[in-house]
Formats: C-alpha cells, structure tokens, sequence
C-alpha cells in the first residue's frame, strides 16, 4: 500500500445522505457497545447496532450498503433505552432501512419517494387520478356507457370481467416481481466482495429453506424479549396473503353479484380474512398510540402511511360488501372505484418502493446472513483440516 493511502475509503457525504432518510442522531456515540450486548437480535454473526453505526459515522459506504443487519433489527427499542449518550440507535436502524431500499432500487424513483413526503404523496394522488381516468375510460368508451346514466345506473360488480382479471393480475404481480428483481442487485451489493472468494452455490442451495421459513413464520421476531407484536402482524400477513390469493386465484368467485347466505365460504373466507388484516392494524396504531413504548416514540409519516392505506382498503372492501348486501347497487359500485385506487395505491407504490417491502427484504436478509454464517463455518472446518 501506498504511503499515506488508507485501506478504506471514507465518504464524507455519507452522513448528510443518511439524514435525508429520517432522524439519524448518533453523532454522541462513544461505541461503548451497550446497544449491542442489549439487543436480542444480535448473535453469532450478527452484532448490531454499534458496528454499523460505526461504519455511518466513519463514512464506509461500502461496508454500510453491504450490511444486512438493520433488516434483522425488529424495532423494539431496547437499544434506545440502553443507550448511556441518548443516541437512539433504533431510530438509527429505522432510518438505515429507508436507506438501504434506496440503494437496492435500480430506478431512482424509490430514493425520492423515501426522502420525500411531497414526493410520496404526490406519487399516490397521481396514481389515483391516473386509475380514476381509467375507470371511468372503461365506462365511457369501452362499455360505452352515457354520461347521464353514471348517477343512475349501476352494471353491478359482474360487468367489468375479464378485464378486471387482467387488472388485477397487473397490480399485484407486477409489483411482487420488480420487488423480486432486486434481490439480484441486493446479492450482489451484499454478498460479492472485492478479493475474497464466492460462496459456492450449494451454500446458498443448503440455506434456502430459511428464506421460505422465515416468510412464512416471522419467526425472528419471537426472538424479542417482548415479542407480542408477532401473533397480530401475523395475522395481519396472513389476512393480507389470503386477500391477495383470493384476487389472483378467484377474483370471479369473490367478486360477484350472487347474494349468498352467511355460512358459504365466500362470506367467511372474506369476513375472515378482514377480520385478520383489522386486528393487525388496530394493534399497530395501539402501539404507535402508545407513546411510552420507545418503539412508538419517533413514528415516520411512511410508517403510519402503510398501515393507513391498509386500513382504508380494509374499510373500502367492507363497505363495497355491505351496501351490496343492502341493496345500495350505484353507492356500492362508486365504493369499489374508490377500493381499486386505494389498492392500486398501496399495491404499486408501497410494495415495489415503501415500507411494504419488508415482506421480501427482511426474510431474504435472515437467509443471506445464515448463508455467510454457513459459510464461514465451511471455510472454519477446511482451515482446520488443512492445518491437521
Ligand atoms: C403480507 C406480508 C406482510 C405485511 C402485510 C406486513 C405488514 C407490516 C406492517 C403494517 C408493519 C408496521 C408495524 C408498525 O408500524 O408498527 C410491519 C412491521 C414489521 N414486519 Fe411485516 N408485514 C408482512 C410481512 C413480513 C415478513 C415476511 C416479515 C419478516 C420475516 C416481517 C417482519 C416485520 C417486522 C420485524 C416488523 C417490525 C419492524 C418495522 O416496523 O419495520 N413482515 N409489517
Ligand atoms: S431496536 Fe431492538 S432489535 Fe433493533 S437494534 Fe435495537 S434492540 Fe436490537
Ligand atoms: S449504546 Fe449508544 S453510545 Fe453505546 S455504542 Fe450503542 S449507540 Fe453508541
């Protein structure tokens, strides 16, 4: 190495691009490593949040984008209370997440909406203007419906098939796989570094089942000392699935005119899954409401903004079925225009660029950190053996 060249580089910009994220305060930070040995969630390979606190104030990007950690971090605060300088390492970790989505995302278009309120919510009023024009194009030219008879002729939910199949599928699996798509970059961003050698793919393969594992189960978060938000974020992930499922499998079956009675499994399925995804969202903002808990303390406008358009699509949905059931067909069918923008809201911007993506970050963050641990066990065992 050079005279004078440090192994590193240090970006002095690092800091203020943080910033632009949300609250990122740990300038008082002595790295006495209080946060790290209080913190649950921190074992084995994974020590968090001191060291990547560390790599934001020394300015190592590389590093910090390469770091998996603050999606392994479950927002309980313990840290924060742990901290003797007030840093607030939890926020810190909050805040890392909006960063790191950004540099997972290839278009630019997430870095704005993360930094921006004025952004976001523009984003979501466009796009709903956008839908607004195309439910009424349908009407005015493709079923060629007068302008006159839009305050006084309901089709009923049945008219709009099969194109509202086709919309459907478009919405919530072009989303899901632009979403899918970065994990490619997110690969390489985390896993392929300069001068050491790759992990071999039957690694990755051995570890797989941690990623279906951990999507399916949450079982991470029941690592948290206080781990009672599991069972109604679970719930509310899996009323969310069973309503997706049913819009992509069965959209016909769900979305009809037929009045059925209340034990046919239309009815429950539908009321079940409701059920779930409003028991989850009550507990959210009890929480949120619930200042004390440190986890509630700084609540980012994102961070109500998903659970909000979850909860308006909740109530949209149900109030489309209950004014059918009353007989109200014309309130009915201007309710199921407002529930498609809200969905296409929720589905375009907040899974492929908001806090919505966790489903996908999160989990594959735990099976890329258990494929490096794997790993540097492997690589353990060979030294060993090529020592004896
Ligand atoms: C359909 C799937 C999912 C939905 C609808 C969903 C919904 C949510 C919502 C609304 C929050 C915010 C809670 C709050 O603001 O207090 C949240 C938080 C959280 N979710 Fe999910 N989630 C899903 C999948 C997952 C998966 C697969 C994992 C992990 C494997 C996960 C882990 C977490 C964690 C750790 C938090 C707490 C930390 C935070 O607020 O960022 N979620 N989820
Ligand atoms: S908020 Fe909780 S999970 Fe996150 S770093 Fe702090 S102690 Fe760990
Ligand atoms: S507990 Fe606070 S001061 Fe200590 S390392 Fe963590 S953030 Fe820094």
């Amino acid at each position: 190495m050079a005279a004078g060249t440090l192994p590193v580089q240090s970006d002095p910009t690092l800091l203020a691009e943080i910033r632009r994220y949300g609250k990122f305060d740990p300038t008082g930070c002595y790295q006495c490593g209080s946060c790290t040995i209080t913190c649950d969630q921190a074992v084995g390979i994974v020590t968090f949040p001191r060291r990547i606190i560390r790599y934001a104030l020394l300015g190592l990007r590389q590093p910090l984008v390469a770091s998996l950690e603050p999606w392994v971090c479950h927002d309980c605060g313990d840290c924060s209370i742990a901290c003797p300088r007030q840093s607030e390492p939890a926020i810190a970790m909050m805040t890392l997440r909006r960063f790191l989505s950004a540099q997972y995302e290839w278009t630019g278009i997430g870095a704005k909406l993360l930094q921006s309120t004025a952004w976001y919510l523009g984003s979501l009023i466009l796009l709903a203007a956008f839908t607004m024009l195309l439910i009424v194009g349908y009407h005015l030219w493709y079923v060629r419906m007068p302008v006159g008879d839009f305050a006084t002729t309901p089709f009923g939910l049945e008219h709009m098939f099969p194109l509202m199949t086709y919309y459907a599928l478009a919405v919530i699996l072009l989303p899901l796989l632009l979403l899918l798509s970065r994990t490619v970059r997110i690969w390489r961003l985390t896993m392929v570094r300069e001068g050491q050698p790759r992990i071999p793919l039957s690694t990755y393969a051995a570890q797989a089942w941690v990623y279906v594992y951990e999507s399916v189960t949450h079982a991470r978060m029941r690592k948290c000392l206080d781990h009672s938000q599991w069972t109604p974020h679970w719930f509310l992930a899996l009323g969310t699935v069973m309503m997706l499922g049913i819009k992509v499998f069965a959209l016909h079956w769900f979305q009809t005119d037929n009045i059925y009675p209340l034990y046919h499994p239309q009815r429950w399925l539908g009321y079940l899954a409701a059920g779930l995804i409003l028991y989850g969202i009550a507990d959210i903002f009890a929480r949120r409401w619930r200042t004390r808990k440190e986890m509630g303390k700084e609540t980012h406008f994102r961070d109500l903004a998903f659970p909000g358009l979850l909860l308006m699509l909740a109530l949209s949905g149900l109030a489309v079925h209950i004014f059918r059931y009353a007989g109200f067909a014309l309130t009915c069918h201007y309710l199921y225009a407002l529930h498609v923008i809200l969905a296409t809201d929720l589905l375009v911007v907040e899974m492929s660029f908001g806090k919505w993506s966790h489903m996908v970050y999160r989990p594959l963050a735990l099976y890329l950190l258990a494929v490096r641990e794997r790993a540097s066990r492997q690589a353990l065992a060979a030294e060993v053996v090529s020592r004896a």
